[in-house]
């Protein structure tokens, strides 16, 4: 394992991405950002350097769990951790602000492709994105291939990220396959291998990583399209469409056939199917532990609160303190975020998930959810009705610093008794983003593992920007010395001043 070290100046930069010149964010002049190469174990620090002249930084390497892999093997209570380069603006940092650099070093501590992002307000959608390989040496896939190509799929609107700030939804994407009989064979997702399944279509979520087989056996002297289009929510925008690209033929050749045309935007059912489908490789398989310690059930709704449109779990709508989190509780200040602990369930006997719900009641909190180290904890996500009739939106939910095992899916409203019965506990994925289903429910379970504090929220932008988050914290104030540069906003200013970059 080796150390790489990257600088990366992050500055604005008109960019045509789809032929519409916008502003955008770019990392070195790119957007998308430059790609990580790395190998199982390497150290990557990366100097980020906040040349934006309005805007703060912080960037999320989302999938890093931010633990050094030697500890893996021990049951420290106190392990080496970097939970302060998890990027999060708020909860694990003060943003890097113009001007300034900062530093994050992590560890890959296992193979896969992951990706990184803004975790500054709704920056992400400005186009501050990018990936990370890592391979793990001298060890061979339990599939053959003979090319390795990554692909990022994302939204690209032509309004600025702050034009945005009160949008209603980003949107999870299908991506669907080559009508000519390609098919793909699904290997992996978020990092674990799975029961690999043949499909022509993939429902990917947004912050999900899959890694697939296709094989270029068709008619060589032609190109084929690939289709990227939207679903869960009724695409106002033409299907996205790449040139899948048989050498020697020039990459722009167009290909003889029309475009395929996806799935129906809402159906539900293939989204849960595909979802249901997917289970651990044998082989590679992790068991969950048979019970859990404590059980958290939320409820996902659309509220207003003042007049403001908010999202919200058990009626409480997330807000993040101008002090980290972290930092908070390392210092053991007070008065930075509500104490008192946010509800663990709603009143599932008298709430109709499939009507629009009278959620009056709503408030906004920065209060958190208390993990006990190490302990298993059971997340039911519920999904509802949103403010609109007959309407009930797909959330990925994203979980920072720690895999969950999805032990099931199902339409309707979660029944303790009856559905845990139901669960997978034999060969269930794992991963750290999920999909809720519209009026569904999805079961997780995950060891709370990882000291500090970490954020669980729909990875949506705009939803999370709208208070659908939640915190987990676990004996934060264990973690080891949080550099100094993680300071200096809210009550922390006096703690010493970041380092101040000039350009
Ligand atoms: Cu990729 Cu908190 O997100
Ligand atoms: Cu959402």
């Amino acid at each position: 394992a080796i150390k790489r070290h990257y600088t990366w100046e992050v500055t604005y930069g008109y960019k045509s991405l789809d032929c519409y010149k916008k502003l955008a964010v770019a990392i070195n002049g790119m957007t998308l950002g430059p790609t990580i190469s790395a190998v199982q174990g390497d150290t990557i620090a990366v100097d980020v350097i906040n040349n934006l002249l309005m805007e703060n930084v912080a960037i999320h390497w989302h999938g890093i769990r931010q633990i050094f892999a030697i500890l893996k093997l021990h049951f420290l209570i106190k392990q080496r951790g970097t939970p302060w380069s998890d990027g999060t603006d708020g909860v694990t940092q003060c943003a890097i602000m113009s001007g300034e650099k900062y530093t994050y070093t992590f560890e890959v501590d296992r193979a896969m492709t992951y990706m990184y992002h803004s975790h500054y307000g709704m920056q992400r959608k400005g186009g501050l994105y990018g990936m990370i390989n890592a391979s793990v040496p001298g060890v061979t896939d339990p599939f053959n291939y003979d090319a390795d190509h990554g692909i990022i799929l994302r939204d690209w609107y032509h309004h600025s990220a702050c034009d945005q700030s009160t949008a209603l939804s980003s949107i999870p994407f299908q991506w669907v396959g080559e009508p000519q009989d390609h098919e793909m064979t699904i290997i992996e997702a978020d990092r674990q291998y799975v029961e690999s399944f043949v499909s022509k279509n993939l429902f990917i979520y947004l912050g999900e990583t899959y890694s697939v087989l296709v094989t270029a056996n068709k008619d060589p002297s032609k190109n084929y399209w690939t289709t990227i289009n939207v679903v869960s929510r009724k695409p106002k925008t033409p299907n996205g469409l790449a040139i899948f690209n048989y050498l020697p033929n020039h990459f722009l050749q167009p290909p003889p056939t029309n475009p395929p045309i996806g799935p129906i935007w809402n159906d539900t059912n293939s989204q849960l199917n595909q979802s249901l489908t997917i289970k651990a490789r044998k082989g590679f398989i992790i068991t969950p532990p048979r019970k859990p310690d404590r059980i958290i059930v939320l409820l996902n709704t659309q509220n207003t609160i003042n007049g403001y449109l908010r999202r919200s779990l058990n009626n409480v709508s997330h807000t993040l303190p101008t002090t980290p989190y972290l930092i908070t509780l390392k210092q053991n200040m007070s008065d930075v975020f509500d104490p008192s602990p946010p509800p663990e369930d709603y009143d599932s006997t008298n709430f109709d998930i499939y009507t629009v719900g009278n959620n009056t009641n709503a408030i906004s909190s920065t209060s958190i959810y208390k993990l006990q180290f190490n302990s298993t904890v059971d997340i039911i996500l519920q999904n509802a009705n949103s403010m609109i009739r007959n309407v009930s939106e797909t959330h990925p939910w994203h979980l920072h610093g720690h895999y969950f095992w999805v032990l099931g899916y199902q339409e309707g409203k979660f029944n303790l008794l009856r559905d845990v019965q139901k669960y997978n506990l034999v060969d269930p994925i794992m991963k750290n983003t999920v999909a809720l289903h519209p009026y569904g429910w999805v079961a997780l379970r995950f060891q709370a593992d990882n000291l500090a504090v970490w954020l669980f929220h729909c990875h949506i932008e705009a939803h999370f920007f709208l208070g659908m988050l939640v915190v987990f914290e676990s004996n934060a104030e264990k973690v080891g010395d949080i550099p100094n540069i993680n300071y200096g906003c809210g009550k922390n200013q006096s703690h010493g001043p970041a380092i101040v970059f000039i350009n």
